[in-house]
């Protein structure tokens, strides 16, 4: 086994190519524990620090489950709940939870702010999301790639969508590290930030990836295994919806863009939450606003047999399951 005590996990970068590969070797066998009904005790006496300046649904479900599962305590501080970077600083905050819990989760807006928990809290930092990186999703959704097609390397992942969100950022990174082939079909001005892409295209000169950007949908779909999307507009970016309906219409997931692969066996991916009815609130008043029926996936995908997103979701947890056990 490797050995990643103590280690952050603040973006994909931090681990190696066999440590991905072992994080997720260790998912699948606490995946098999879990449905077999063992508990465990990797966790035990273990104190869980889960900070969110962001909703959440599936992350603080994941870190609070799984730290459960395996006998530690997860304690769940929200955005009014704490001073972090208001009337104390992050670096202070960092300090005293260090003292007090074996392992700080953040999500939240600055990537720096998870930096900077990582850089003063000596106990193990991971990120639940931030505006550039969503690093343990991605772990999740390789999990699910190795379970439908049985190996990474090689494979052809899809990201059509807002190509410089922090999902298409920590797929670029992770498919660069592991040797996934990965291809953002996207309009030129949501293309990724060229210094990341430059980075990851080094990356995957060692790993074996390609990675390629393009704004033509039939060409970039044409050999793909699984094609993922994200919302349109990530939180925190509400002022941005007018600007990407228009730019990313063209470019939402539906039967049509399916039918453009060529292999019968293609899967579709979301990290969710997803945009693909009219039942939310939320999606109500937006596509009253701007005329619209559906956003970046239809319904008739999402609930396709094509689609795998609630196996991914339940994998959040497993893989994060994995992380805490591994680094703790
Ligand atoms: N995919 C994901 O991170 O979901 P939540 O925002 O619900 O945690
Ligand atoms: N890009 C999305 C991901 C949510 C899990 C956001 O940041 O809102």
């Amino acid at each position: 086994a490797y050995n990643l005590k103590g280690r952050n996990f603040l973006t994909l970068k931090d681990f190696s190519k066999v440590e991905i590969d072992y994080l997720l070797t260790l998912a699948e066998d606490l995946k098999a524990k879990k449905r077999a009904g063992i508990k465990g005790d990797c966790l035990a006496g273990k104190n869980i620090a889960l900070i969110f300046e962001k909703p959440s649904t599936r992350t603080r479900c994941a870190f609070a489950v799984a730290a459960k599962d395996e006998g530690g305590m997860p304690e769940y501080l929200g955005k009014n709940d704490i001073q972090l970077g208001k009337k104390e600083t992050v670096a202070d905050t960092a300090r005293v939870l260090g003292r007090m819990f074996d392992g700080i989760e953040f999500r939240g807006y600055a990537h720096k702010t998870v930096e900077i928990l990582g850089e003063y809290a000596g106990v193990p930092v991971w990120n639940g999301l931030t505006d550039l990186y969503h690093p343990t999703q991605i772990l999740a959704d390789f999990l699910i790639l190795k379970e439908n097609f049985g190996q990474l390397e090689g494979l052809n992942l899809v990201y059509a969508g807002d190509g410089r969100n922090n999902m298409a950022n920590s797929l670029m990174i992770g498919s660069a590290i592991i040797g996934v082939n990965y291809t953002i079909v996207a309009p030129e001005e949501l293309w990724p930030e060229e210094s990341l892409f430059k980075e990851c295209r080094e990356l995957g000169q060692e790993s074996g990836s390609e990675i390629n950007l393009t704004s033509e949908i039939n060409k970039g779909v044409k050999a793909a295994d699984a094609i993922y999307t994200d919302v349109w507009v990530s939180m925190g970016e509400e002022s941005q919806f007018e600007k990407r309906i228009k730019l990313l219409t063209p470019y939402q997931v539906n039967m049509e863009m399916l039918k453009m692969t060529e292999n019968p066996d293609v899967i579709f991916l979301h990290c969710l939450p997803a945009y693909h009815n009219i039942e939310t609130e939320n999606a109500k008043k937006i596509y009253e606003k701007f005329g619209l029926e559906e956003m970046e996936v239809t319904e008739e995908v999402f609930e396709s047999n094509y689609s795998k997103v609630f196996d991914q979701a339940e994998n959040r947890m497993h893989t994060i399951k994995a992380v805490m056990t591994a680094t703790l």
